[in-house]
């Protein structure tokens, strides 16, 4: 992030009292917990939100060679993502034309041809049909199909990849998000690990985590509270993202300095863009986290969290540093939000509240279930 944009960020804090609620959106909202349970409700937005709208799928650093490839899987269609020859990207329906088999396994090695593991058929890269070993005489009077093409656009750093509707484009899709990103440059970052897991409950209440700081003072009493600020927070939206900067308490000694120009963001933040409806960006003090939610089914969501190092690690030293992190990012979340985030959906299904109310203090929360409802609502999403 450019120095004037922290500083433009930083001076919205100058004056607040920490213990009052900040920013406040202009009203609360009231969500029918149907929208986290009813499994008619989970299907549209498996339709709506994760087939035609972008879906970030990765980051351009761990596709870097040709052949490298990524999977994902786009409201339960699974997909390919994979490195030309030529620097460019295709993408196609992970399901081999013969009889269905996923051509490329997750977290496949870069590879010069795509085989089915099932009966051997081979296809090019770009997913076109190279040969059907063994048997080009029995499929002879079939049709010759290659893997069929969706849409993928690269920009930032970011992979998108996007199933049906109107034309991917990251600019758009960003909605003016790439002020931050932008300048992040994540395609000079490196994976180091990533790991997957499977929760017991509906993927908004995954994204729920992230979006407030209010719950840092009860819930994390005894791990991140005492470093981290739990009323005031700095929140923006970009189209139907939500972005929200959680702060340490830090943050207020450095903005006493009347000396703008000796600010510094990164060590008293943590900046969040959720990417509606399948991704939370963080960027944190000395890397970036990605997270990326698989709905499988209305209470089961498979999520994997990576982690970027602005270096690739070369060492055991730099290796095991990077771990850390990530060991102690997943056990907050694993320790003490997911566990709650079981419950609550127990209890939405068994009809405990038939509403949640999202509190004026918490405006990113707020315009996230907003967009979604937006966008499974619309007229244009029936
Ligand atoms: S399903 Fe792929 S070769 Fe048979
Ligand atoms: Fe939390």
């Amino acid at each position: 992030m450019r120095h004037e944009r922290q500083v433009e960020l930083l001076r919205r804090l100058k004056g607040i009292d920490p213990s009052v609620p900040s920013p406040l959106a202009t009203r609360s909202m009231r969500n029918p917990a149907s929208h986290y349970v009813d499994p008619a409700r989970f299907e549209r937005e498996r339709l709506t939100l994760f087939r035609r709208m972008p879906q970030l799928v990765g980051l351009s650093c761990e596709i870097a060679g040709t052949g490298a490839n990524l999977t994902a899987n786009l409201g339960g269609v699974p997909v390919a993502v994979v490195r030309q020859a030529d620097g460019g990207l295709s993408g196609f329906v992970n399901a081999c034309r013969h009889r269905g088999a996923p051509v490329v396994a997750a977290d496949d090695g870069p590879r010069p041809r795509l085989a089915c593991p099932y009966h051997g058929w081979v296809y090019d890269l770009d997913g076109e049909l190279l040969s059907r070993p063994y048997a080009e005489e029995a499929f002879a009077d079939a049709p010759r199909c290659g893997l069929r093409p969706i849409m993928v656009a690269e920009k930032y750093g970011l992979v998108m990849a996007q199933l049906e509707g109107e034309a991917l484009d990251v600019d758009k899709a960003l909605h003016g998000a790439e002020i931050e990103i932008a300048p992040y440059g994540l395609q000079n970052y490196s994976l180091v690990e990533a790991r997957e897991t499977t929760l017991s409950f509906n993927w908004k209440l995954v994204l729920d985590t992230f979006c407030e700081s209010y719950h840092i003072r009860a819930l994390h009493k005894n791990s991140i509270a005492a470093s981290y600020l739990s009323e005031v927070s700095i929140c923006d939206t970009f189209g139907p993202h939500p972005r929200m900067i959680g702060l340490l308490k830090s943050v207020l000694r450095e903005i006493e300095n009347p000396n703008e120009a000796e600010w510094s963001f990164l060590p008293h933040t943590t900046a969040q863009l959720i990417f509606m409806p399948s991704g939370l960006i963080t960027y944190q003090r000395d890397h970036i986290e990605l997270w990326r939610l698989t709905p499988l089914a209305v209470d089961r969501t498979l999520v994997r969290t990576s982690l970027y190092a602005p270096l690739a690690p070369t060492t055991d030293k730099t290796r095991d540093y990077w771990r850390k992190n990530l060991d102690l990012l997943l056990d907050v979340t694993g320790r003490e939000d997911f566990p709650l985030m079981a419950q609550i959906h127990q209890s939405l299904t068994a009809g405990a509240i038939d509403e949640l109310v999202y509190g004026r203090n918490e405006p990113a929360l707020i315009h996230l279930h907003s967009s979604i409802n937006e966008a499974i609502d619309s007229p244009a999403s029936s």
